[in-house]
């Protein structure tokens, strides 16, 4: 065989078996998810009119309808739900999804005048406002990202240098500073603020952040904890502890998949190698312990493995993660990324996670808080959020476009 030849059956069959992970369909499981959609707003409407401060949060395993929650400062997942309607929005261009969007939307808007009550205000602005943006330019919703982000930024302590996450454990778990890792996806909140129009300060605090978590929040072998607890007066970390893992020790999931998206946009946001190296540290040690269809168990330490419930939304947030990591990186790494992203939807696509008819959700088998027996093997509104985000992602990779839709 001469080297021409041997090249392209090596091109060929390098080409095959990226596809042999199979190919989703991108297009069906987003009209997949436009049926859920549609069955959660008739859900909410009920035989009246719809409670636009009332978010669908979770559906326990036993139940099929969602449990809402009224969108306030203490409720963390109140930004899900409006975020998945803006993702239905891009995909479908419906007015009808707009108008819901947009009316979920401005139940959060108390935020930009709100003193902080923790570190959520990421997740609650940044997937509302920060999607509603990026799709309508309208500047009542930048200018709502830009205040929440000021207000975030309340919460660094410089001597630490990071934010604090939850102000009330202070004194209830005696933490005097606690930073959880969960705090790395409300970074993006201060990148994007500091680039449009709000201060150079909100992005220093976010470098600073990750910085310091990265050096003291991961064990030598990458594994994360979920959270680190300071001591204000040195800035010094004092230990490594678990909330919502098995063990000190143990790696969460959920934590670990916050860690890796969240280096994914520490990344984008400052194009510093560093954290390109870093962040494939933390996934390699992920991906390495996986199940066979790439969907975790809830803590990697769990006990009851292979029994043990699972985290569709950890899941949801990596293969969301990696579709955005694989295109910094070239070459085996980028197709290694690519094509576990690609693994984990077509598991989360398949009828053992989907919630099908059964509910309206569009994911089963997620896992909240374990240790409170809390939202466990149930539909919870994040896995839903990132998995259309994951399905966008995907679409737009596939068709040639940016991978962020912007
Ligand atoms: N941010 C809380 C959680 O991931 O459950």
């Amino acid at each position: 065989m001469n080297k021409l030849v041997l090249g392209l059956t090596l091109l060929c069959f390098y080409g095959c078996s990226q596809r042999s992970v199979g190919i989703i369909d991108a297009d069906k499981a987003l009209d997949y998810c436009t049926v859920q959609v549609g069955r959660t707003l008739n859900e909410l409407k009920g035989d009246s009119v719809i409670d636009y401060t009332m978010m669908p949060r979770n559906i326990m395993d036993s139940l099929t309808t969602w449990e809402c929650h009224k969108a306030t400062k203490e409720e963390w997942t109140s930004g899900f739900w409006p975020g998945i309607l803006w993702y239905d929005y891009e995909y479908t261009h419906s007015a009808a999804i707009k108008s819901e969007a947009e009316k979920f939307t401005s139940s959060l808007s108390f935020l930009a005048h709100t003193p902080a009550y923790d570190h959520d205000l990421g997740f609650l602005v940044f997937c509302s406002y920060g999607n509603a943006y990026r799709l309508t330019k309208n500047p009542v919703y930048k200018q709502v990202i830009l205040n929440t982000a000021d207000t975030l930024a309340t919460l660094f302590n410089p001597v630490v240098g990071t934010i604090l996450s939850w102000p009330r454990e202070v004194k209830l778990h005696n933490w005097p500073y606690n930073t959880i890792m969960d705090n790395m996806i409300n970074l993006e909140l201060l990148f994007w603020a500091s680039k449009n129009g709000g201060s150079q300060r909100l992005y220093d605090i976010a470098v600073s952040h990750a910085d310091k978590t990265m050096k003291c929040q991961f064990r030598p072998d990458y594994t994360s904890y979920h959270v680190a607890i300071y001591d204000t007066i040195t800035g010094n970390l004092i230990k490594g502890v678990t909330h919502q893992g098995y063990a000190d020790n143990s790696m969460w999931s959920r934590g670990q998949a916050w860690a890796i998206y969240g280096y994914t946009v520490c990344y984008r946001e400052t194009h510093d190698p560093k954290y390109l190296v870093f962040v494939q540290k933390i996934t390699d040690v992920y991906l390495n312990d996986l199940p066979k269809d790439g969907v975790p168990y809830w803590d990697f330490s769990a006990p009851d493995i292979p029994n043990a419930p699972r985290d569709a939304s950890a899941a949801a947030i990596v293969a969301s993660a990696l579709l955005e990591l694989s295109t910094y990186l070239e070459g085996e790494k980028a197709a290694q990324y690519k094509n576990a992203a690609t693994k984990m939807l077509e598991s989360l696509n398949s009828s053992a996670y989907r919630s099908g008819k059964s509910k309206p959700s569009f994911l089963l088998h997620s896992t909240g808080h374990w240790p409170e027996h809390s939202e466990v093997d149930a539909s919870i509104i994040y896995a839903d959020y990132y998995y259309i985000e994951a399905l966008l992602r995907y679409k737009r990779l596939n068709d040639g476009e940016n991978v962020l839709g912007h």
